[in-house]
């Protein structure tokens, strides 16, 4: 049966209930509009223990000024039916001032990993995540808590958070679901037009063909392939904010010319008023 809480309190009294009878707690945050890339983080904190919590709350704090916080979809009715169908034992769905009660004067932030890529684009961004994260995990608890790959930096900042802030916690990540044609799946692919929803997937196969020549090439330029892909991308019709070849652990920029580098590939563009981001593993 899926419990529904609003309140901290009564999600606290809840977890209490299961603590008490040494069952152990997975946690899935969400902002809803939950599609197969989120139902598969579900999957997985259902294998590894024995209560699934998921939260939907759409956090304002992550979104800058003019982006898409009013017009973000909201289907609450839809997201309780398959968290139902998935086995979830409670949602948590606080409104905006049981998570900021004001004035909320306390910032989560971690220092470099926000200002950089995305946190170059969207200031304030990975301080709203940070922030609202570190509550919802201080209410809940969790033994465990799975985030998608889709949002690689941010998997990376939450990895920084737990250990810098000594939070006993471990953190799963899940590879990111695509569509047939590679496109990553993401609640903001609804707002493309069949036409751009056609183009869209060349951002995969961009990051695929970057993959190739990283695989392929014995000594190289890295700096050369962002410059080409960026282009690349720019000429099939997107405005791309950056095309990046990182170290996948920490995010820093690779050594260059060492070919023994754990890499990740990370991209952010936007097709018409729609901004797409994507990353593959090296
Ligand atoms: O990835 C998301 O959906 C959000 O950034 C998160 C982690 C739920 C925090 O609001």
């Amino acid at each position: 049966m899926l419990i529904t809480a609003e309140k901290v309190e009564s999600v606290r009294q809840q977890l209490q209930e299961w603590r008490t009878n040494q069952q152990t707690i997975a946690f899935v945050p969400t902002m809803g509009n939950l599609h197969d890339g989120h139902l598969s983080l579900v999957d997985q904190a259902n294998k590894y223990c024995d209560r699934t919590v998921v939260s939907i709350f759409v956090n304002p704090s992550q979104f800058a000024e003019g982006e898409d916080f009013t017009r973000y979809p909201r289907t609450q009715e839809q997201d309780l039916d398959c968290l139902v169908k998935h086995g979830v034992d409670l949602v948590f769905i606080p409104d905006v001032s049981e998570m900021y009660a004001l004035p909320n004067l306390t910032i989560v932030e971690v220092n470099d990993l926000s200002g950089q890529l995305c946190g170059e684009f969207r200031p304030g961004h990975f301080g709203g995540v940070a922030t609202v994260v570190c509550k919802l995990f201080n209410i809940v608890q969790p033994d465990i808590a799975v985030f998608g790959e889709k949002d690689y930096q941010q998997l990376v900042l939450i990895r920084t958070m737990i250990s810098d802030l000594k939070m006993a916690i471990k953190i799963v990540g899940v590879p990111t679901v695509r569509a047939n044609d590679g496109l990553a799946l993401s609640s903001r692919n609804q707002y493309l037009s069949d036409q751009q929803r056609d183009i869209a997937s060349t951002v995969y196969k961009t990051l695929c063909s970057t993959r190739e020549q990283l695989r392929t090439v014995e000594t190289m330029n890295y700096r050369q392939i962002e410059d080409q892909q960026f282009q690349h991308l720019k000429q099939a019709g997107f405005r791309p904010e950056y095309f990046a070849i990182r170290n996948a652990d920490d995010l820093k920029p690779p050594v260059q010319d060492v070919t023994q580098q754990r890499l990740v590939i990370l991209v952010a563009v936007w097709l018409g008023q729609t901004r797409l981001i994507d990353n593959l593993l090296v």
